[in-house]
């Protein structure tokens, strides 16, 4: 079974999510509420890791990225590395452009959800690192499949996506957001174009949220004027 996904994200009050673009915070408030609050609230959610898209991946220390490479005849198996009692931080990487200098994000054990197309040499690279991975079917799309993996071979009953846009957006379209928890920063990108909390790539036909409906849970005013906005996602079944 699939862990419960709790989308849990920062935004500023325009639901832009580039943070260092955001306005300060008024006087008297300190610039660190934002990692400060995102990680105390991230806690009191209660999961076994969170969930990134491969860009944002690539801000971690110890993490390059480069060219993909592909090929090789070795089976496309799930590599459960040793995770030593630690939560997990999964990233979304489908052709292998990020390689690691450790086996941890900020303290989390590192698993890749790739294609099946990534080289031999790539998959030996990450055990010898100690990173785990798993397949997300051949063309690395199936994110449905990855997450009964996470499920099944890794014990995870909680998982937090924590973006950015695109990989939300793609989690929304695949109807696999159980939860959406959303710290609203009091400020402003105002830009066009900037990246919001959901991104999916489809045609202008496409509603990629189509079938949901947000139930309140609860919302909090936090330290700052951060609110937290907690909302739990209905889905309507298919030709509702
Ligand atoms: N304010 C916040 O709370 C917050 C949180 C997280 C991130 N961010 C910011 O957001 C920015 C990055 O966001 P982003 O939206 O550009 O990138 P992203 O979601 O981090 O990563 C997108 C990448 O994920 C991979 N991917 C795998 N499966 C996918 C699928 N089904 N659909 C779409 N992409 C898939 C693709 O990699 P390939 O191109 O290799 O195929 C894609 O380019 C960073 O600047 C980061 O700092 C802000």
């Amino acid at each position: 079974m699939r862990p419960k996904i709790i989308c849990h994200m920062m935004s500023s009050i325009d639901g832009r999510l580039l943070t260092q673009r955001w306005t300060r915070p008024a006087s008297g408030i300190g610039d660190d509420i934002v990692p400060r609050l995102y990680e105390q609230v991230a806690a009191k959610l209660g999961a076994d890791g969170f969930l990134i898209g491969r860009k944002t991946m690539a801000e971690f220390t110890g993490v390059t990225a480069h060219e993909p490479t592909t090929g090789g005849d070795a089976p496309r198996k799930i590599h459960v590395a040793d995770r030593k009692g630690r939560a997990i931080a999964v990233v979304v990487d489908p052709q292998g452009k990020l390689s690691y200098a450790k086996d941890d994000a900020s303290g989390d054990h590192i698993v890749a959800i790739l294609s099946e197309t990534v080289s031999d040499d790539y998959l030996a690279a990450l055990r010898k690192t100690g990173v785990s991975y798993l397949f997300a079917g051949a063309d690395g799309a199936d994110l449905r499949r990855a997450m009964d993996v996470l499920g099944e071979s890794f014990g995870i009953e909680t998982l937090l996506l924590e973006g950015g846009g695109r990989i939300n957006g793609a989690f929304l379209k695949a109807g696999l957001i159980d939860e959406i928890s959303l710290l609203v920063y009091p400020g402003i990108d105002g830009q066009a174009g900037v990246s919001s909390v959901f991104e999916y790539v489809g045609t202008a036909d496409e509603r990629p949220a189509a079938g949901c409906s947000l139930r309140h849970l609860a919302t909090e005013t936090l330290e700052g004027g951060m609110v937290w906005l907690r909302y739990r996602m209905d889905q309507s079944p298919p030709g509702d």
